[in-house]
């Protein structure tokens, strides 16, 4: 969707919103139409919604009002996008092309104005590639949104956060692509394709020189398909002389089980195992288009795991990167497995001094905390802290759970150094735990599991069912506060 910026009022489109607060429609609202609007119970509460087709200059008008709830009151901006999703949401199949949205006395300040463009642009992505037979009045018409006498610096606020609107749709666009379509070479073609010519360097490697490395992890996961494993390195260097921020995703791009082979009723949900890659190469273009001034560097862990006759059998002990051994009791817990290699190297080829990790790692974080909250494990409370504020400022919702020695000796091995799996209970935990073990001391460290966030099967405020794109505005957000800040 374009974002378009115009101050003069001749030739405006046929369709006009305003985002309103709690109370009376804006002055110089005709009368009529705010009648309308108290006989429809329009009052300007979040997720309401109204329109009045008035006479305009060149016949019918449509007058659209979005309410975003009591502005006085919580975080504004997280009202306005979501106010102005709902607008977008209303007329995107509407058959309108453009849609202008009027700042003019709305008393809004150039940040807020931004919140409602992103709000806008996010709500409206889809991907229809595959659609071909879509019925006219199926297909998204809405192309425009216009801010029509948007406040002072609002343009330039934009261009910052458009960059952060694009890294979502990245991210996005790789999530709902099927395994067909993204595996782990396409996966790495997609991402050089789309950070071309923005200065984010890349080094991949194939599955001969991760062998050489020794991260049998990994490949432990990879060796049951018949695509090849890759790991991509993007480093955006916007900042010299400072330890650099590792980001590091699970890239499963589809999770059979292995040999442990899940139930057929929803695998396909599988291909987006790859959702934490996906969040970081999505981060990548955003930090990279906006020119971030920090050093960031995101690695990609990148398998299929697949059951086959050479796939790995539970029992079976790999050595991972860094030395210790693992007795893969469950060749679904292969997040993990692919994990501990991606974070060994990083910190062996870049010594960061912070590392986050994303990745659709538990089943057990969706009992936990539902499609809400992502769920955070730290060995920092200063970086929980910072994660939490940031996910909070921008609506991906973090809940820091619980780590330590007592959920660490539950993935203890009798032959090897520790097993994949724990008993059933606190999945999630152990799953964290097990990342632990091979984040080096000194090293401040977040793992978010992001299970229940990246694929929502109902529409949201500020996305459409499908993938959300969770993570991209919260890293997003991190780098600006902590690393730029
Ligand atoms: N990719 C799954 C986790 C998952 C499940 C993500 C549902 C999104 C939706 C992960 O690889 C997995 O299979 N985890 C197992 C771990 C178990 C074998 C210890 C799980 O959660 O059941
Ligand atoms: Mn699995
Ligand atoms: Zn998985």
């Amino acid at each position: 969707m374009n974002i378009e910026f115009a101050a003069s009022r001749t030739d405006l489109p046929r369709l006009v919103g305003r985002i309103v607060g709690e109370g009376p429609l804006p002055q110089g609202t005709p009368d009529l139409v705010v009648q309308g609007a108290a006989a429809a119970r329009f009052a300007g509460k979040a997720g309401q919604t109204f329109e009045a087709f008035v006479s305009g200059p060149a016949g019918l008008s449509r007058l659209a009002f979005a309410g975003a709830g009591d502005l006085a009151s919580g975080n504004r901006r997280a009202a306005l996008e979501r106010a102005a999703g709902a607008l977008v949401a209303k007329y995107l199949t509407s058959g309108e092309e453009t849609l202008a949205i009027d700042f003019a006395g709305s008393g809004l300040s150039a940040e807020e104005a931004t919140a409602v463009l992103l709000g806008a642009r996010l709500r409206a992505w889809q991907y229809l590639v595959y659609r071909t037979r879509l019925k006219d009045e199926q297909k998204p018409s809405l192309k425009t949104v216009v801010a029509l006498d948007a406040p002072e610096g609002t343009e330039s606020l934009w261009a910052v956060e458009s960059a952060v609107a694009e890294g979502v749709e990245f991210t996005r666009e790789l999530v709902t692509e099927p395994a067909n379509v993204i595996y782990p070479e396409s996966f790495v073609a997609r991402c050089q394709e789309r950070l071309a010519g923005t200065g984010v360097e890349i080094v991949v490697l194939d599955e001969q020189q991760m062998a050489d490395l020794g991260m049998g992890a990994l490949l432990g996961v990879a060796q049951g398909s018949v695509k090849k494993p890759r790991l991509l390195a993007m480093r955006w260097k916007g900042k010299a002389g400072t330890r650099p921020t590792a980001f590091v995703g699970k890239g499963v791009c589809f999770d059979t089980g292995g040999i442990s082979i899940k139930p057929a009723a929803g695998m396909e949900d599988m291909k987006w195992d790859m959702g934490g890659a996906a969040t970081v190469a999505g981060t990548m273009l955003t930090l990279a288009r906006r020119k971030a001034e920090a050093d960031v560097i995101g690695v990609c862990g990148l398998v299929e795991n697949m059951p086959d006759g050479n796939a790995q059998r539970p029992g079976d002990v790999v050595r991972s990167m860094n030395g210790q051994t693992i007795e893969v009791i469950n060749t679904d817990a292969e997040g993990r497995l692919v994990l501990c290699d991606a974070l060994t190297w990083v910190q062996k080829e870049y010594n960061p001094a912070t590392i986050v990790d994303l990745a659709t790692l538990t089943g057990a974080i969706i009992i936990s905390l539902g499609h809400e909250h992502a769920g955070m494990f730290a060995n920092d409370d200063l970086l929980a802290s910072q994660l939490d504020a940031a996910g909070k400022a921008v609506g991906d919702m973090l809940w820091r759970m619980p780590i330590g020695p007592a959920y660490d000796k539950l993935i203890d091995s009798p032959i090897a150094d520790m097993k994949n799996v724990g008993p059933r209970y606190g999945g999630s935990i152990t799953a964290a735990q097990f990342l632990a073990r091979f984040i080096d001391k000194g090293v401040a460290w977040a793992h978010l599991d992001i299970a229940g966030t990246v694929w929502i099967d109902k529409p949201g405020a500020t996305h459409d069912k499908g993938a959300t794109g969770f993570g991209v505005r919260l890293l997003d957000r991190y780098v600006r506060d902590v690393l730029e800040g």
